[in-house]
Formats: structure tokens, C-alpha cells, sequence
């Protein structure tokens, strides 16, 4: 499963310790960045993200930045992204089981790290159920087609 991962500045730090956890764990990370220290508008790595993850050049995504609420609000954006901000590992699971959650969102200023490493690894490990949460799922990429966004 490749998971592309980005932050702004606001969550470059819990990027760098998920990135060597998941790294770690044998997963393979496409680092949208920013490396360098300076501030990063939310706007610019969410939308590199969730690109990938709408061409399917990732699987997942991974973004976080102070609350991941802004990284939420751009992600969607991208037709094909199911992203939400989870603040603990059951919103985590059911946000797969039920959402089939492609984009996680996670905040920065809000979490610590095994916290997040938790719920990432719940989120990753939890497969989509399907059946009535498919056709829900379709009906959102119906409305993304009826307004364009294919
Ligand atoms: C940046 O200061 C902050 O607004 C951003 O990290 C994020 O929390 C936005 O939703």
C-alpha cells in the first residue's frame, strides 16, 4: 500500500515521527513534505495529496496540519477523496468500515504521538464493509459528477 504523507508547518513534526513509524512498519510513504522550516499554506500539501490519491498514484493520504480540519476542507476537493479529520482509533476504524476513508486527517496541535500511531495503524489495518455503505459512497461520486468534479 503506497500512503502519500504531507503537512504543514503546523504538523511537520508528527509527519517526521509517522513517517519513520509507518517506514518502520514496512509501509511504503510518498513524503509530499514541506522540508524545509518555514510556514506551508494547508491548501498547496492537500491538494498534492489528495491529487495522488485521486489519479490513484497512492492508495491513501495522510495530512495533517494544526486541527487537520483545514487539510479536511481542501482534500475534499479532489473527486474520488473521502478524507475526515479522526481524533481517536474508533472514529478511525469506523471511518473504514463505513466511509471507506481514503484521506486521513489528523491535527498537529491536538495530538500525540501514540495517539496518532494508533489510530493510523487502526485506519490502515481496517477494511471497508461495503454493501449498504457502498451504494452511500456511490451516491457521493454521483454528486461529484453531477457538479463536474470528474
Ligand atoms: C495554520 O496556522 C493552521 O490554520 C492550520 O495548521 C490548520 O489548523 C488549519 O485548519
Amino acid at each position: 500500500m503506497r500512503i502519500a504523507v504531507g503537512s504543514d508547518h503546523r504538523g511537520r513534526e508528527l509527519r517526521e515521527k509517522l513517517i519513520a513509524f509507518l517506514q518502520q512498519s514496512g509501509r511504503e510513504v510518498i513524503d509530499a513534505g514541506p522540508n524545509g522550516d518555514g510556514d506551508v499554506d494547508y491548501p498547496d500539501v492537500a491538494e498534492a495529496v489528495a491529487r495522488q490519491v485521486s489519479r490513484q498514484e497512492a492508495e491513501r493520504g495522510i495530512l495533517i496540519c494544526g486541527t487537520g480540519l483545514g487539510m479536511c476542507i481542501v482534500a475534499n476537493k479532489l473527486p474520488g477523496v473521502r478524507a475526515a479529520p479522526c481524533y481517536d482509533d474508533l472514529s478511525a476504524a469506523i471511518s473504514r468500515r463505513h466511509n471507506d476513508l481514503n484521506v486521513l486527517c489528523l491535527p498537529g496541535d491536538l495530538m500525540g504521538q501514540r495517539l496518532a500511531h494508533r489510530i493510523v495503524e487502526t485506519w490502515l489495518s481496517t477494511p471497508f464493509d461495503g454493501g449498504r455503505h457502498a451504494r452511500r459512497n456511490q451516491k457521493i461520486a454521483d454528486l461529484e459528477q453531477q457538479n463536474g468534479h470528474h
